[in-house]
């Protein structure tokens, strides 16, 4: 569950097609490649204390086989199974069998596009699923595993992803919002 010296492990598994992001439907899934989201990824971990690995592929029992070799190895896993996602109950099986934390993640929103994106069976074996922010989803995810780990860099703040606050004036706050 941790690299040798005690950072926790935690794997980016793709799936089908997403080796094409940059070319495929950039309207919807951006212009950057796979392994620039996956630098993002790999920097979050460092920032928070998690060392994070990568597996992509077209093939489910290849995932599946990165699921099983997951087990008592890594503390938590962050799927994009891309079509997978809707359809396969094998890779469901698997992550349930994974006993550390799993967060599903997509780019896209698929429950705002067609009606076949709008189930996901690994959905009963994820901890939580992060969707619609396209690429920051990666940074995301890190930080929702750490966040589940109780890993303490994953603390959040408005300097945590690089954004400008917005100006403590502009925005009406709750009482007690800080
Ligand atoms: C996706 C959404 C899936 O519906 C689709 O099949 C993909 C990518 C996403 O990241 O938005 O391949 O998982």
């Amino acid at each position: 569950m941790t690299v040798t010296d005690g950072t926790p492990m935690v794997v980016v598994l793709s799936g089908p097609n997403l080796d094409l992001l940059g070319e495929r439907e950039p309207e919807i899934y951006g212009y950057q490649h796979l392994a620039d989201y996956i630098t993002e990824a790999v920097d979050e971990g460092k920032r928070i204390g998690l060392a994070v690995e990568h597996h992509q592929s077209n093939h489910e029992g290849a995932l599946v086989e990165e699921v099983h070799r997951a087990r008592k190895r890594v503390a938590g896993l962050i799927v994009n199974a891309g079509a997978l996602s809707h359809t396969s109950w094998a890779l469901h099986d698997a992550l349930t069998a994974f006993e550390g934390v799993v967060v599903e993640l997509h780019l896209s929103n698929p429950a705002a596009r067609e009606p076949f994106r709008h189930t996901s069976v690994l959905a009963t074996a994820s901890d939580g699923m992060i969707c619609g922010f396209g690429g920051l989803g990666y940074r995301l995810a890190v930080i929702a595993v750490g966040r589940l780990l109780g890993v303490k860099g994953s603390a959040i703040g408005v300097d945590a992803l690089g954004l400008v606050p917005p100006a403590a004036d502009s925005v009406p706050r709750p009482e007690g919002w800080t």
